[in-house]
């Protein structure tokens, strides 16, 4: 089931005109005529964290038309994300629909198809603000970060998108082929949540002490 529901209004209308133009995409042929559906990001606006993965997957998105949902990749993310105590997320991908091979295989997105879907990634962006963005493996980093930028998993990069800071972490696919074990994976997505908790808690500190001193410049020009 979507959770768009879990939004605010306005961002709610916002992201429903994104979600009708992803759904009426026929910009790349290839993906048109090998996708079922074409997949719209889907969750909370404002959210604290957006996770980009990379496409929907043939088993998953492209059957449900949710991101990372019906699939093993998207059993694991949302377990994750539930385990580690993470709300108001948002769950979208590079690519909206189902890159296959010759043979109906998942294949990567090419890069022209990766840059003629990133306005409707930017726009889910631009609407929802997360604090975070979470890059789900190698490639959705490299691209949202650029080629030059190394790719450490669970750390928060110094490079933002925006106002929001770049997070590199395993792609669920990647943990699923047993490169990478399950443990490893929930205390990543902890040290995320613990990253999240604290920046929260300066932002409302740095809040606090600047209303204090509002406070008392008004005393003191009120004297
Ligand atoms: N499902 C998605 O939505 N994205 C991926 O990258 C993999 C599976």
């Amino acid at each position: 089931m979507s959770a768009l529901a879990a939004s605010r209004a306005p961002e709610r209308t916002a992201l429903k005109q994104v979600q009708d133009l992803v759904r009426g995409c026929a910009r790349c042929p290839t993906l048109v005529r090998c996708r079922t559906q074409a997949v719209p990001g889907d969750g909370a606006a404002p959210a604290e964290i957006a996770f980009v993965g990379i496409a929907p997957g043939r088993f998953g998105g492209d059957r449900t038309g949710i991101p990372f949902s019906g699939d093993r990749s998207g059993t694991l993310l949302r377990s994750m994300i539930a385990r580690s105590g993470l709300d108001r997320v948002f769950i979208t991908n590079l690519v909206r629909c189902n890159p296959r091979d010759e043979g109906g295989r998942n294949r990567d997105p090419s890069a022209e198809e990766i840059a003629s879907c990133s306005e409707h990634l930017m726009r889910e962006l631009a609407i929802v603000r997360p604090r975070v963005i979470v890059c789900l493996g190698r490639m959705v980093w490299t691209r949202l970060a650029g080629k030059k930028a190394p790719f450490k998993p669970a750390r928060p990069a110094t490079i933002a998108l925006g106002p929001a800071t770049l997070y590199p972490m395993y792609h669920p696919a990647y943990v699923n082929r047993g490169a990478y074990t399950h443990r490893r994976y929930l205390r990543d997505f902890r040290t995320l949540a613990r990253y999240l908790h604290r920046a929260h808690t300066a932002e409302q500190s740095a809040r606090e002490s600047s209303r204090r001193l509002r406070d008392a410049n008004v005393a003191v020009t009120s004297r």
